[in-house]
């Protein structure tokens, strides 16, 4: 199955048992503190916090996501900070048992993958809040296992960091971990847990593509290791409890699953490969670079995989009504641009590449998200006069910058060309690296410095007051 097969695979799987498929919400919440749509929870947080919900009590989707916390990760197999996020939702409704028999199911008898690639985990239980660990989950997935012939042990792992120097022994396949992996709230860990929110364990599922996967610079190999042997491809958060005005928790009356699989993560499981870039919506978009560029994803994958990765997060911002700017929302997708075109440099593509992605983006996207067609010429033109436009910054920048070969780069010369050529500090960085120039270990401090400085300046020069001036 392909990611598009499996797309549709998931939705049709979730409406046969009375699941309602709702559109997915665009990538500029309405939310005005999130820059971004992370995940597919994110537009049903007011039904999460207890608003009832007409279109009914299980809903899902698949929904568009950007995480811009991970721009800087891009380049290995597995992150993106454009994916898509299959999701299903029970409020009220079903719970542990309907959810994970579910997606097993799904998981095993749909997409095809082999059981015994699968692991799991679940929350061990916090004594000091009086939470128990969840042994309910724990042993419905040893059901789920034993179904298929598979004696699952369970193991009592902790931190990440204890599983790391202990690994896997014998034959077991549910780990219990602590709540900095297997706890959701929105304020992101247990003691965190905001007042008056619904908050749980939760249990992920993890695709093991086998020892030799692992990078033993992280230690023994567990789920919860980011080293390369285990992937993560779904989390089921179990909304059961509520945080009191005391600290402590009650169980929650509705309770709720929120589910959310990684759709390219999903796929790539199921081609067996674990780089995600292998997979359907992603692999033709590094053919087109191919044949542009003047080598192959084999010998350059880093950077074909920013560049590919970086247009794509453009293309569905653009998609969704961001246009480059100099700052939030706008300045995340100017950055995205600018670094696919100096990326790109580095493999010999310098001529104009985003009119040739796009095409295929649009053929990619088509059918699961027909809004990319309708508004193709908008997204294209959007893309274009950016490119064009930075590749104008760039020749200037980079040609003021080989200047400094042999010197070391300040924070000041660093603000010189931010100031002086538009060029941003993070690509001065970079192609410097890549330049041998050395930079001044506090170039930051002072960059900063000189940034607020100018900004002091042209506000004493403005007739407005600082609280006049647009946010
Ligand atoms: N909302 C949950 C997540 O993002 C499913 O992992």
């Amino acid at each position: 199955m392909d990611a598009d097969d499996i797309r549709a695979a998931f939705l049709t799987h979730m409406e046969s048992t009375g699941h309602e498929r709702i559109p997915r919400s665009s990538l500029v919440p309405t939310d005005p503190t999130t820059l971004f749509t992370g995940s597919g929870m994110q537009q049903l947080l007011p039904v999460l916090l207890g608003e009832p919900d007409p279109r009914g009590t299980r809903l899902t989707d698949s929904q568009p996501c950007f995480r811009a916390q991970d721009i800087d990760e891009v380049g290995d197999e597995r992150h993106t900070t454009f994916f898509e996020m299959l999701g299903n939702w029970s409020v009220g409704d079903y719970f542990k048992q309907h959810q994970i028999d579910t997606f097993f199911r799904f998981l095993t008898d749909v997409v095809g993958l082999d059981p015994h690639r699968l692991y799991v985990t679940c929350f061990i239980g916090d004594p000091h809040h009086n939470i128990p660990r969840d042994d309910e989950a724990a042993l419905i997935w040893q059901a789920a296992f034993a179904s298929r012939g598979i004696d699952a042990g369970i193991a009592q792992i902790g931190s990440a960091a204890a599983g790391d120097a202990r690994g896997i022994m014998g034959n077991e396949r549910i780990f219990f971990y602590d709540a900095d992996e297997n706890w959701w709230s929105r304020g992101g860990n247990l003691s965190s847990t905001p007042i008056g929110d619904p908050c749980g364990p939760d249990s992920e599922v993890f695709y093991d593509f086998g020892p030799q996967h692992q990078d033993p610079s992280y230690g023994l190999a567990h789920p919860a290791s980011d080293g390369g042997r285990f992937l993560e491809i779904g989390n089921q958060v179990f909304m059961q409890y509520q945080r009191e005005e005391n600290g402590t928790f009650s169980p929650l009356n509705r309770r709720i699953v929120d589910f959310g699989g990684g759709l390219e993560r999903i796929a790539a499981a199921a081609l067996g490969v674990p780089d995600v870039y292998a997979v359907s919506v992603l692999a033709p978009l590094l053919k087109v670079v191919e044949m542009l560029s003047d080598t192959t994803y084999a010998a350059a994958p880093g950077p074909m995989r920013v560049i590919v990765d970086h247009v794509r997060g453009a293309y569905f911002l653009a998609v969704d009504g961001v246009i480059p700017a100099n700052k939030e929302r706008g300045y995340v997708m100017r950055r995205l641009i600018r670094r696919a075109i100096t990326t790109a440099r580095t493999i010999g593509l310098r001529e104009q590449f985003f009119a040739p992605l796009v095409a295929e983006l649009g053929a990619i996207y088509a059918r699961a998200y027909p809004e990319t067609v309708e508004r193709g010429d908008a997204i294209l033109a959007t893309l274009r006069r950016e490119e064009k436009a930075f590749r104008r910054t760039l020749d200037g920048g980079l040609r003021a910058l080989a200047r400094f070969q042999g010197r070391t780069l300040t924070g000041a010369d660093i603000f010189m060309l931010s100031d002086t050529f538009g060029f941003p500090p993070e690509i001065t960085i970079e192609e410097s690296e890549k330049l041998n120039i050395a930079v001044s270990k506090d170039w930051d401090l002072v960059y900063r410095r000189a940034l607020q400085e100018q900004r002091e300046r042209s506000r004493a020069s403005s007739k407005l007051g600082a609280e006049n001036m647009p946010q």
